[in-house]
C-alpha cells in the first residue's frame, strides 16, 4: 500500500488589516502570514476502492465529509477523474497537535497536506501554483499553508507574495482549551462595528486611496531587515478589536503575556490564540513558566514554536 506522511504546519498572522467588502461576501484583507513548527501529521494512503475516508482522534474534528481534509481529497477526485479512477480513493489520518478553532489555520493546513499528498500518491506532478489554486477553492488560508514560510496575503487571503523567510524567531502560543472563536462570527462582528468605514473593491478610486493608507509597510521592511524588534513593534490585528472585547479572558491573557517582555504579543487570526514573539527558545520556555505562574488555570495550553520557512513537508 502506498502512503505519504506529511507534516502540516500552523500559521500565525503577524499582521491583519481589514480593508473592506468584496462582492463574494468575504473581506478584502492585507495580512502577513508566518509558518511555525507546531504541526499536525497527516498520512494519506491509497485505497483499493473509490472511497475517501478521514479519521482523527480529536473530539472536535469531524470524521466525515464536513472535514476540510475530506473536501480536499474530493476536490482532487473531481479535478483529476482519470487519476482517481486509476489510483482509487484515499484514506486520510490526522494526528492533531494544532489546537482546533484557534486562529492557527489547523483545518486549512490539513487540507493543504491532503492536496500535496494526493498529488504525490497519484503522480500528478502539480506545480505549487496549481496546488495554491486548488487550495483557494477550499479556504482563504489553504494556499498559504501549501507553501508556507513568510508571505504577504491580499485579496481574500489567497493572493500571495512570498517574502524572505524568517527562521530565527520563536513564539510562545497560548490558548484556553475550552475556548474557540468562530471565524465567520469575528468577521461579521467587525462588519457590524466598523463596516461604515469599509471600502468596496468595486470602487477602484476609493480602493487605491485606501490601499495607500495600509500600514503594513513597516512590518514588511522589518522582515526584509530580519529585525525581530521591529517585527514585534509592527504586530497588528484588526480582529482583536472585536474578539478581545467579547472574550475578556483572552484580553487578560494577552496583557499578562505582554507584561512578561519579549518582542511583542498579539492574537493570531480570529483567535483566540495569543502569541508572544521572542528571539530564543530559552526565552520562550522561560515565558511559558512565568505565564503559568501568573495564570494557574488548568484550561490554559501553551506551546513553544519556531518560525519555519516551509508549509507542508514530508515527514521522514
Ligand atoms: O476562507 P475561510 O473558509 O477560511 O473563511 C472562513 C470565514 O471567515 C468565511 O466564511 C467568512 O465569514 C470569513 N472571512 C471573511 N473574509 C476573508 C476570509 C474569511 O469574511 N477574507
Amino acid at each position: 500500500m502506498r502512503l505519504y506522511s506529511l507534516l502540516a504546519s500552523a500559521k500565525i498572522n503577524l499582521y491583519l488589516e481589514i480593508i473592506g467588502d468584496r462582492p463574494d461576501g468575504f473581506h478584502e484583507l492585507v495580512m502577513v502570514m508566518q509558518s511555525v513548527d507546531l504541526a499536525d501529521r497527516v498520512t494519506v494512503r491509497s485505497l483499493g476502492t473509490k472511497e475517501i475516508r478521514v479519521s482523527c482522534s480529536h473530539p472536535q474534528v469531524p470524521n466525515d465529509k464536513t472535514n476540510l481534509a475530506y473536501r480536499a481529497a474530493a476536490l482532487m477526485a473531481e479535478k483529476f477523474p482519470d487519476a482517481y479512477a486509476k489510483q482509487g480513493g484515499v484514506d486520510i489520518t490526522i494526528e492533531k497537535q494544532i489546537p482546533v478553532g484557534a486562529g492557527l489555520a489547523g483545518g486549512s493546513t490539513n487540507a493543504a497536506a491532503v492536496l500535496v499528498g494526493v498529488d504525490l500518491l497519484w503522480n500528478l506532478g502539480l506545480t505549487q501554483l496549481e496546488l495554491q489554486d486548488l487550495g483557494a477553492k477550499l479556504g482563504s488560508d489553504v494556499p498559504f499553508c501549501v507553501v508556507g514560510g513568510t508571505a504577504i496575503a491580499t485579496g481574500r487571503g489567497e493572493e500571495l507574495d512570498f517574502l524572505y523567510g524568517l527562521d530565527n524567531l520563536y513564539v510562545l502560543l497560548a490558548k484556553y482549551r475550552s475556548l474557540s472563536v468562530s471565524t465567520p462570527w469575528a468577521y461579521k462582528s467587525y462588519r457590524q462595528q466598523f463596516g461604515d468605514a469599509y471600502i468596496s473593491i468595486s470602487d477602484s478610486a476609493g480602493l487605491d486611496e485606501r490601499r495607500r493608507r495600509v500600514h503594513s509597510g513597516p512590518m514588511v521592511a522589518a522582515i526584509a531587515h530580519q529585525n525581530g524588534l521591529e517585527i514585534g513593534q509592527g504586530l497588528h490585528n484588526d480582529l482583536e478589536k472585536v474578539v478581545l472585547s467579547d472574550y475578556p479572558k483572552v484580553a487578560y491573557l494577552k496583557k499578562t503575556m505582554a507584561a512578561l517582555g519579549g518582542l511583542g504579543s498579539m492574537m493570531s487570526g480570529s483567535g483566540p490564540t495569543v502569541f508572544s514573539l521572542v528571539s530564543s527558545r530559552q526565552q520562550a520556555e522561560q515565558m511559558k513558566t512565568q505565564t503559568l505562574e501568573q495564570i494557574s488555570d488548568p484550561d490554559l495550553d501553551l506551546w513553544v514554536a519556531k518560525f519555519l520557512p516551509t508549509g507542508i513537508r514530508l515527514d521522514d
